[in-house]
């Protein structure tokens, strides 16, 4: 029963803070729930030790719920993951995430943010027209797909400044 309240209260009110290498091996479980080729707990230790890369992760209940990375050269970003666990999406978590580490970008003086998503992955898209971004380029078969098929990447850009 405490479990459960627990877990409910938990996933009530996400808390949202700077992500650290400590967070390295729950990102890569999450990171390799949500997209088909998964990064190794090295691999997200390694960027998250990088300078350049920024990264925020949302806690509920002492679990991670959601997490977005992006990496920063000569004035821009970009945004390299963003997953949100099964328990939590379509609760504006995702939203939150971004909106902050938008703001934080812009903090550290980034002008431009682009990113690429499958064109097929709605939630996605929406998360991003919602927050600004535009559609600047799309790149036919840019994504494997199952059956040996491939899908389209559209790359979104949104200026801070
Ligand atoms: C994309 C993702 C991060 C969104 O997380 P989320 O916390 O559920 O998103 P939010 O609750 O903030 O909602 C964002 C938008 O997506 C919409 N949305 C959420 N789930 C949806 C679904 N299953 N189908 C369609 N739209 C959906 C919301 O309605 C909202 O749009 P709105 O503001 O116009 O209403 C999440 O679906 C996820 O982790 N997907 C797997 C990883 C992935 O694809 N990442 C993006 C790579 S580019």
């Amino acid at each position: 029963m405490i479990a459960l309240f627990k877990r409910w209260f938990g996933r009530a009110s996400p808390t949202l803070a700077e992500a650290s290498a400590r967070d390295a091996p729950a990102i890569a479980k999450l990171h390799g729930q949500s997209f088909q080729r998964g990064w190794s707990d090295g691999e997200v230790e390694a960027l998250l030790r990088d300078r350049t890369v920024l990264g925020h992760r949302a806690l509920a209940g002492g679990r991670l719920a959601g997490f977005i990375m992006s990496r920063i050269a000569a004035g821009e970003a970009e945004i390299l993951s963003i997953a949100v666990g099964h328990a939590y999406q379509g609760r504006g978590l995702a939203r939150q995430m971004l909106d902050l580490h938008l703001r934080r970008l812009a903090g550290l003086g980034v002008e431009a943010v682009f990113l690429e998503v499958g064109e097929d992955n709605e939630p996605a898209k929406k998360l991003y027209a919602r927050a600004g971004f535009q559609e600047v380029a799309r790149r036919a078969n840019y994504y494997p797909a199952p059956g040996g098929k491939h899908r389209a990447a559209l790359v979104f850009r949104r200026n801070l400044v």
